[in-house]
């Protein structure tokens, strides 16, 4: 790794087409959390003065942009792809210093931006609308997407460069404007997306970085009335102010937040292939994923012999820096991260749960500079608990008993949120079943319920969203809206509902 002093550089905002300080002159720094010595950068602290600029940057943009055919749009952003898979490798070694999750899952998160820009570019040849025969003679009807305009795109920390994909690049495809506000703590992958979007030869104002906090960036973005869309993925609790900030001016929300999602095992599974899914499902981003497992509901007659085998594999984990190759759980992001993982463990233990393995922050040792905290699984959990209906956030795995799959699917359903569940069973009539009765926006079969691939919708139900779907074809949706267009070629007026056509 390099030491700090050869990284340390002051990263600017990208506006209009070039990199610029913030008005006021202030900045924040980005540490390593598996070692806060290792200062990784400072960054621009922006307030509502950037947010403006940047937005009357892409407003001016648009005007151009919007008229870019968008096969000619998506020959930029194929280019992109490209320079992003060229450098997977130094991209995945900056996500991992600044957010810590261990190198295999950047390098998948930075392949996961890879796929999105070659499919959603693709998606330059294939905006189709829909063309049906009019009502009326001589009288041409379809309907073509447009784009809106500015779009406000606000993300987190856990996926720093493909949820960003997510929203930036089906934005564009569509003929949309940017400005983007990424988490405070992951400001570098932010920057170096952006960077190759600027070498693929995106135009200047048609991407724009603003960095800093959600109270300053964030908000100016949702109160200003030249924004027309705003994507934004995060706590629930900040949705909510997102979507009431955003509903004065009508902008177009798409919201994608918290989850408690539900791993079922069933008396038929796999019981090792069950205990590889929770695992992972459950520890890996170190818990820090919307789709994390940090549900596991057991049928009681396989549930002693599950718990066992999962207690025993989550102890060895091995808990370090993301960039040590050895490492296969790496820190928290942050120590407010951590404080709410010790919070939750308290919680638990109040609650009445059985600690079955870990429970504490790692302090000492090479652990000492970090934000570690013990792969945990609380036993005996109760659906009512707190910590088997909030979301958490880190490796804590709540391990609830069933008596049958129709009470694993009422624990399933009977939680706020609805992103992603699974079942482990080998009885396909079980699986589909559970499939169509679970209200999720991703469902699993014999496998964790992390893994969303980028050309399928990807999205949850209740508080988990509102509604719209990111990823897939579903993401055009959001950059887009309707024009149905009639051409009447008959040369005189015909008045639809009222005249008819002759037989
Ligand atoms: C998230 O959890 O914030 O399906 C996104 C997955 C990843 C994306 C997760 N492909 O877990």
């Amino acid at each position: 790794m390099p030491s700090s002093t050869e990284k340390l550089t002051t990263h600017h905002n990208f506006i209009d087409g070039g990199w610029v300080p913030s008005v006021s002159g202030q900045t924040f720094e980005n540490r390593n959390p598996a070692n806060t010595d290792d200062l990784i950068g400072v960054f621009q602290k922006s307030t509502a003065a950037d947010v403006s600029r940047a937005i009357d940057a892409a407003k001016r943009a648009y005007e151009h942009w919007r008229l870019v055919p968008a096969p000619r749009r998506a020959e930029l952003l194929f280019r992109a792809a490209q320079l992003i898979a060229d450098r997977k490798e130094a991209l995945a070694r900056d996500m991992t210093r600044e957010m810590g999750k261990v190198l295999d899952e950047t390098r998948g998160d930075v392949q996961e931006a890879i796929d999105m820009t070659f499919f959603m570019a693709g998606e330059g040849r294939r905006q189709y609308g829909q063309t049906v025969p009019s009502e009326l003679r001589d009288k041409f009807a379809m309907s073509v997407r447009q784009p809106l305009g500015v779009s406000a795109i606000i993300t987190p920390w856990n996926f720093p460069m493909a949820i960003p994909s997510w929203k930036i690049i089906p934005a564009l495809v569509c003929g949309n404007t940017v400005v983007f506000k990424p988490a405070t703590l992951t400001p570098l992958s932010a920057l170096n997306f952006v960077r190759i979007l600027e070498e693929a030869g995106v135009p200047a104002g048609v991407v724009n970085l603003v960095t800093g906090g959600g109270g300053d960036v964030g908000s100016a973005m949702l109160v200003n009335d030249d924004v027309r869309v705003v994507s934004f993925t995060g706590s629930t609790e900040v949705g909510r102010i997102v979507s009431e900030k955003a509903a004065p001016s009508f902008k177009k929300v798409h919201l994608e937040m918290g989850g408690k999602n539900v791993i079922m095992v069933m008396d038929d599974a796999n019981l090792d292939l069950a205990v590889e899914g929770c695992l992972w499902g459950g520890f890996g981003t170190t818990g820090q994923r919307c789709t994390a497992a940090s549900r596991v509901v057991v049928h009681e007659r396989v549930y002693r012999p599950f718990l066992d085998r999962f207690v025993t594999r989550a102890r060895a984990l091995r808990v370090g820096d993301g960039l040590d190759p050895g490492s296969q759980m790496g820190p928290l992001v942050s120590a407010e991260q951590r404080e709410t993982v010790m919070q939750y463990v308290e919680i638990g233990a109040k609650e009445g749960a059985t600690l079955a393995c870990g429970g504490h922050a790692l302090t000492t040792g090479a652990y000492a500079k970090g934000f570690f905290h013990e792969p945990t699984i609380f036993a005996d959990v109760s659906p009512q608990m707190r910590i088997a209906r909030e979301e958490i956030f880190g490796p804590v795995v709540s391990v609830m008993r069933c008596q049958s799959v129709e009470e694993a699917v009422a624990i399933a359903n009977g939680v706020q949120y609805g992103l992603s569940a699974s079942i482990y069973t080998q009885d396909v009539n079980r699986a589909f079943s559970v499939m169509r009765d679970v209200y999720t926006g991703i469902f699993y079969v014999n496998a964790p319920t992390i893994g969303a691939e980028v050309h399928l919708p990807f999205g949850g139900t209740k508080a988990t969203g509102n509604g719209h779907r990111e990823a897939g074809t579903a993401a055009l949706e959001v950059f887009s809206e309707w024009k149905s267009v009639y051409v009447d070629f008959s040369g005189k007026l015909q008045r639809a509902q009222i005249d008819t056509a002759d037989l």
